[in-house]
């Protein structure tokens, strides 16, 4: 009877051909590691024709004849699922693992849900099992734990457990403490705005049960002020595709663009509102709104191209605008804008472009920001062409310092030739890639083009039209066109269907999205390409999104408006690959390539490792994939290992650890040591071959056979900045012995006989005592040697043992070495600052790094006179400065690194030094001599002159009588 009837309906259904129904599935958080082992999962059909769903034996379903039912499994493995409707349904291999996660992290902002509390950094965490949530716990709203949440929580407390709030932003951890309400609190920083924060816990259980880790986002969208009768709206020419634009470091800042109109988030489609602008001095077209192509969001404004010529619309007074002087109001071809955040990047007083746009020859690039209200054009032109040559599309390249072009050359009689050109941003040239140019001239190729790049060391890319996609990966070493399975065409295997959209994910999965929203599946790198099974039927207009969270979201534009629905892309691949044809040749691969951007100075070392296991009998290397490589010299270390089976950690869940195979695998390690040649940067007095050993190199580890099955890790390119490192300096030590005075006076003298250009008068000095710091006070009989540390930032990186030497600042040369060249061994006569300042330089460039000899190697040089004293110091040598013997005198000093293979940096530092000890009378002791014997001799004068006249007197007294 039953089996009659389902006859009857397939009948009907062929019959009435009814388009292919379609089914999904979703757990209640939909995250990929809670299928597990008895947690329940939802069945979702949509279609008419549904009779009852098929499922494994080990499985039950609430309902099977519901095309909504909920689904447990018992024992872990695949699966498999599908409803009974016609032969054509597609089934689905569900893996569901018997890991040990079964809980969430629940975190909420309580500002943000409303509450009365008005501090919106602070975050309340708890623990909550997804059966057994509340319906305000599932949808983000519940701002106090459930009794079941609460108990849950408790017991997890009692085991020792704590959330690891870490941030992304700044990768800090945030403290939290716990509540006598039952959950954690932790005060988050950063802007107040966006919040994005992982929340690990410890390796706890409850029953054996875990928390899994997972990502939380927040954000503070204000909405726009309400548009009024003069706004109108703006809208993609009819029959176009849904289109999507975000902000290149902000991609929770989205911008739909459709046939219907576009629509703004500032949240990651949680809202969105239409996006409408005030037509200023515009002329409205006819129809009552724009049409418009292309946009741009950037972080103050959105650009549109309307026809040819870009308009903006500033987010403050919402009113689009021309202006020739800033935007390019004629003859624009197309726009786009950079898709990867490059913040991170290394790079001072440089911005990168984040928009292009091009005319036929030209193309220009345009910042982060607009600002309309200075002179300024936003947009440079960076390429202009022959008028042979046509510009077909442009995109940022897979380097963040490079934009490339797809050009077309056209020449009187010859076959139209593509090329594709890669412009680096800094160096400021254009260079031609090898891709297409090995096309075969039967395949010419119809635009329009799209193109997108993958982030990686050397150039990848794919470049598509409607019907064909060719790739071409690592610098065109490998190239041609993307094949799906059995067709030809991913036109030919999605029904005749067009490109629609290339989307990748953090983990390098890419889908490819056709017109009639078949999907299609490979790893960035890979040329087959996997069909996904159905998630939307094919008449919906829709647009893959990456979240936040790195998952993919579909946005789905219907007349009932916009509908944002997750995709579990890693369990649709796992599901499709089941066949076996799509393998992994290795069994896992990690490295330590963690950060994003390493720094390089002359003399360091970096050692990478990367790790890979796989099954005996294969070859697998890893490879170390880099550009710029005339910049360092690499040398590698192997070591293999045969294991039984290998325990791989997952770094974002603690608490999951997976045995791989029970069978004899080979690990393999690969050590990758970097290093600059001394001899690159050795030659001196030679500017131009600093800059050639200095700048940035691009590093990408992957293993020399992938296949679509591999788990690749996060972070797969890292650059390293070869180079000066960011705030790195020096510091002079202040020995713990000597007492360093603060604020004892303000200005003091130095004679003038005593500078190295000598003077009449006296110099006045006034100190100042918040940059020189404080005053060693130090014995004149005293020999001092100063140690010097570096440091990056506020952190100590080691002492530094090179060469330096001094100079006084205000041109004293009352100091002395008291080592002679001939005590320290030279082979002839050492440089000094006598010798340094014969072409009357200025101290501070006299003598450095570029000009540096040293009296140890052998030169033509004549062998000069040894006995001088030799003016170099450093950490072992036993040169020391020694003061004055005449004067207490207070010096300025300024050291300077002179060894030219310790630092791309120019390390200088300044310390102060005043002498004791001199007594005043040594100096006024002529003087008081003088002084006093002036008056012994006035006295005796006075004496001899009394004598004199009294003897005169007598005399004359005697003559008289
Ligand atoms: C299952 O669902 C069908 C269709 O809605 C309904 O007719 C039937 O009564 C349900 N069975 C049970 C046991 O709830
Ligand atoms: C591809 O073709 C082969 C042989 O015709 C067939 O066995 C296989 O199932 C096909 N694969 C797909 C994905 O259609
Ligand atoms: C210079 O003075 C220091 C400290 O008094 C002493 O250790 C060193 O040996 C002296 N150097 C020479 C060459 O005499
Ligand atoms: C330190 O100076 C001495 C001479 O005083 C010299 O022999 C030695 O090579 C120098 N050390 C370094 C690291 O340059």
């Amino acid at each position: 009877m039953f089996g009659f009837l389902g006859v009857v309906t397939c009948l009907l259904l062929t019959h009435f051909h009814i388009g292919d129904g379609v089914w999904r599935y979703k757990n209640t958080f939909e995250e990929k590691e809670l299928y597990t082992t008895h947690s329940a999962f939802f069945l979702e059909y949509e279609g008419s024709s549904f009779l009852e769903w098929q499922y494994p034996e080990s499985c039950d379903v609430n309902n099977k004849s519901l095309p909504n039912a909920a689904i447990w499994c018992e024992s872990s493995g695949f699966a498999t699922v599908k409803p009974l409707v016609s032969v054509r349904e597609e089934e689905r291999h569900l893996y569901i693992s018997d890991s040990f996660f079964r809980f969430s992290w629940y975190a909420v902002i309580p500002e943000l849900r409303n509450a009365s509390e008005s501090d919106s950094q602070i975050v309340r965490i708890w623990i909550i099992d997804p059966d057994r949530a509340e319906r305000t716990e599932i949808y983000n709203t519940a701002l106090v734990p459930s009794i079941h949440s609460r108990y849950l929580t408790k017991q997890f407390l009692i085991s020792g457990a704590y959330p690891v709030i870490e941030s992304s932003s700044s990768s800090q951890t945030v403290q939290s403490y716990f509540t006598n309400q039952g959950f954690w609190e932790a005060r988050l920083l950063g802007n107040p705005e966006y919040h994005s924060f992982c929340i690990f816990g410890q390796s706890v259980s409850f029953h054996g049960q875990c928390v899994v880790s997972s990502r939380h986002t927040f954000y503070m969208a204000s909405p726009e002020k309400p548009y009024g009768d003069r706004e109108v709206s703006l809208y993609l020419p009819t029959g176009s595709q849904l289109s999507l634009v975000w902000g290149v470091c902000t991609p929770y800042r989205a911008l739909l663009l459709s046939e219907k109109g576009t629509f703004m988030t500032k949240n990651a489609f949680l809202t969105y509102e239409e996006v409408k602008v005030d037509p200023g001095d515009l002329h409205v077209p006819a129809e009552g709104y724009f049409t418009i192509f292309e946009a741009a969001l950037l972080e103050n404004a959105l650009i549109f191209r309307v026809g040819d010529a870009l308009l903006w619309r500033d987010n403050k007074d919402r009113i689009l605008r021309m202006n020739p002087n800033k935007l390019l109001d004629h003859g624009v071809k197309g726009l786009n804008f950079r898709t990867q955040c490059v913040d991170y990047y290394p790079l001072q007083d440089f911005e990168l472009a984040s928009v292009l746009a091009w005319k036929d020859h030209e193309l220009y690039v345009g910042g982060k920001s607009l600002d309309w209200q200075n002179n300024n054009n936003y947009m440079t032109k960076v390429l202009s062409l022959p008028k042979t040559a046509t510009i077909l599309t442009a995109s940022f390249g897979s380097h963040p310092e490079a934009l490339d072009a797809l050009v077309m050359y056209t020449h009187n009689d010859d076959p139209v030739r593509l090329s594709l050109i890669t412009f680096y941003e800094t160096e400021g040239i254009w260079r031609s890639s090898t891709f297409l140019s090995n096309l075969k001239e039967q395949d010419a190729l119809q635009g329009p083009f799209q193109m997108f790049f993958v982030g990686s060391a050397l150039e990848t890319l794919l470049v598509w039209n409607k019907d064909v996609m060719l790739y071409s990966f690592h610098n065109n070493s490998e190239w041609g066109y993307m094949q799906p399975t059995n067709f030809s065409s991913l036109s030919q295997a999605a029904n005749g269907s067009h490109i629609h959209q290339v989307v990748m994910d953090h983990s390098w999965n890419m889908l490819i999205k056709m017109e009639n929203n078949a999907l299609f599946f490979c790893k960035a790198g890979i040329n087959k390409l996997l069909r996904l099974p159905t998630w939307i039927d094919s008449g919906s207009s829709m647009v893959l999104y990456l979240n936040q969270k790195n998952q993919i979201d579909m946005l789905i534009l219907s007349d009932s408006g916009l509908h944002v629905q997750k995709y579990p892309l890693l369990m649709e691949i796992r599901s499709a690959m089941r066949g076996g044809v799509h393998v992994c040749p290795f069994i896992g691969f990690t490295h330590k390539m963690k950060r994003r951007v390493y720094f390089m100075d002359k003399g360091d070392r970096k050692e990478l490792w990367a790790q890979i296991v796989y099954h005996v009998g294969k070859r697998i290397d890893v490879k170390l994939h880099m550009n710029n490589k005339h910049l360092l010299q690499i040398t590698s270390r192997t070591h293999f290992e045969s294991v039984r089976g290998v325990e791989t950690i997952n770094k974002g869940s603690i608490c999951f650890f997976h045995l791989v195979e029970q069978c004899i695998n080979m690990l393999f390690f690969q050590t990758f040591i970097i290093y600059q040649e001394t001899h690159l940067r050795s030659r001196p007095n030679n500017s131009g071959l600093i800059s050639q050993s200095s700048g940035t190199v691009s590093m990408e580890l992957l293993p020399t056979q992938i296949g679509n099955a591999c788990y690749l890790p996060k972070n797969q390119v890292s650059h390293l900045l070869v180079g000066c490192p960011p705030n790195r300096h020096i510091r002079v030590v202040k020995p713990q012995e000597i007492p360093c005075e603060m604020h004892t006076f303000e200005k003091y003298t130095i004679p003038g006989s005593v500078l190295r250009n000598p003077k009449l008068e006296d110099l006045l000095v006034h100190y100042d005592w918040k940059r020189i710091g404080c005053v060693l006070k130090i014995n004149y009989k005293a020999a001092f040697r100063p140690d010097i540390d570096l440091y990056d930032g506020d952190t100590f990186v080691h002492s530094v043992d090179a060469n330096f030497i001094v100079w006084e600042k205000f041109g004293r040369k009352d100091y002395y070495f008291n080592a002679t060249m001939q005590q320290v061994a030279c082979l002839h006569e050492a440089q000094t600052w006598k010798s340094m300042l014969v072409d009357k330089k200025h101290s501070e460039e006299a003598w450095g790094p570029h000009n540096y000899r040293s009296c140890f190697v052998h030169t033509s040089k004549k062998l000069g006179n040894l006995d001088q004293p030799y003016e170099i110091m450093n950490k072992s040598s036993r040169n020391y400065l020694t003061f004055s013997q005449k004067d207490s005198a207070t010096y300025v000093f300024i050291v300077k690194i002179l060894d030219p293979n310790y630092s791309f940096c120019d390390l200088r530092a300044v310390f102060a030094v005043k002498t004791y000890g001199i007594k005043i009378k040594d100096q006024r002791l002529p003087m008081y001599v003088v002084l006093i014997l002036t008056c012994i001799t006035l006295i005796m004068l006075c004496l001899i002159f009394y004598k004199y006249v009294t003897v005169f007197r007598n005399m004359l007294r005697k003559k008289h009588l």
